[in-house]
């Protein structure tokens, strides 16, 4: 029998890629996801139990049902603009029901957790090089803020015993290999890369027009404090970062201690180097992208350090950006990117 491996948020896109490659591994995934943003189709990678991460009752049922050995927690909501207008739905979801979750695992005997969490809780730290795990937390969005809180709360359940890894992803882009049928489907979708890749491979428009990308891509902000002016940051293939999910989860199975990893590929791109990028992968020289002023929330920099996770987890990225922009691409490119917006925005 194969061992059980609780996945929250593993309808969502990342969730759904650690699920893939769990069972690739070795694992049986069991994927707890409520379906706010997550899609029913990801979930055929293990078994799933739809439900909700605050709810007790149903977590202990699931954790009674598999007799999970760990857990990776991905459920949370992640629109950084959203969280500056409704900091409440981020602070409940991302830290106070992601904090009883992690008590209901505590209490069930599930003391190994890899969690999620994000660059955005270094804030603006970046204007001072590639950041490390040492460099001060100063959230500048709620959404970041909740994910700092949350990471807290974890740590401290290490007095109980339970032993964490949190794994601060900078930009997740790309989708696991075409046969998979899986990739991000995010309405609204706000992450660059399938902002800027939709609109050139012949995506319908009622599928644009959702996604509010009839005009075509937009740089938000050009007068950054940045060489070029666009905001930087680091993009690391989705199917590296669940890597070093299963490098974590094994760290942890082989009583690694509670500690904190960045995930990134250490190398920042502008948002001009990535239309550059993108105009030779997907052959459109001629693409030219409108502008319009800075989003909410949105720091100037973020770089990784990777040389923790590259020290002691053994992880290294193998994927390119311009791999990250072909696998995006033909993953939006696919009847089944199209079939599930569609589904989502109840056009089936
Ligand atoms: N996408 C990125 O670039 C990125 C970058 C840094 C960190 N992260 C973190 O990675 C994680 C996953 O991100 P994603 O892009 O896959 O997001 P996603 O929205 O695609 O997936 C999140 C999943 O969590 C589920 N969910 C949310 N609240 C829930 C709850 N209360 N109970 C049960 N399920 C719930 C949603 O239905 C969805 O399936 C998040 O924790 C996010 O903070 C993502």
């Amino acid at each position: 029998m194969p061992s059980s491996i609780i996945i929250s948020g593993g309808a969502g896109y990342i969730g759904s890629h650690a699920a893939y490659a769990l069972q690739a591994s070795g694992y049986l995934p069991v994927i707890i996801d409520n379906l706010a943003t997550g899609n029913e189709w990801a979930t055929s990678f293990g078994v799933f139990e739809r439900g909700d991460i605050g709810d007790a009752d149903f977590v202990r049922a699931v954790c009674e049902k598999h007799q999970p050995i760990a857990a990776m927690h991905f459920a949370a909501f992640i629109e950084v603009g959203e969280s500056v207008h409704n900091p409440a739905k981020y602070f409940d979801n991302n830290r106070d029901k992601a904090s009883r979750f992690f008590k209901t695992l505590n209490n069930c005997d599930v003391k190994k957790v890899v969690f999620s969490s994000t660059a955005a809780v270094y804030g603006e730290a970046a204007e001072v090089g590639a950041i490390s795990e040492f460099f001060p937390t100063k959230p500048i969005n709620p959404y970041g803020q909740s994910k700092l809180e949350a990471e807290a709360f974890l740590r401290m359940l290490d007095s109980n015993g339970m032993r964490s890894v949190t794994l601060r992803y900078f930009n997740v882009a790309g989708a696991a290999p075409a046969n998979a049928q899986i990739g991000e489907a995010h309405i609204p979708e706000t992450h660059l890369i399938p902002r800027l890749v939709l609109p050139l491979i012949g995506t319908p428009p009622d599928i644009l027009d959702a996604l509010g990308l009839k005009n075509g891509f937009t740089i938000y902000g050009d007068d950054y404090p940045t060489p070029d002016g666009t905001a930087v940051r680091d993009y690391i293939h989705v199917m590296d970062l669940v890597d070093a999910h299963i490098r974590a989860l094994d760290y942890l199975l082989h009583d690694g201690e509670t500690d904190i990893f960045n995930l990134g590929s250490g190398k920042g791109f502008s948002v001009n180097e990535i239309i550059d990028a993108t105009r030779i992968v997907l052959e459109r020289p001629g693409f030219a992208p409108g502008r319009a002023a800075r989003r909410e929330g949105d720091p100037a920099t973020l770089i990784a350090s990777n040389r923790k996770a590259a020290k002691i987890l053994g992880w290294k990225p193998a994927r390119t950006l311009h791999d990250i922009i072909d696998d995006a691409a033909a993953w939006h490119k696919s009847p089944h990117y199209t079939a599930a917006i569609r589904a989502k925005l109840g056009k089936a």
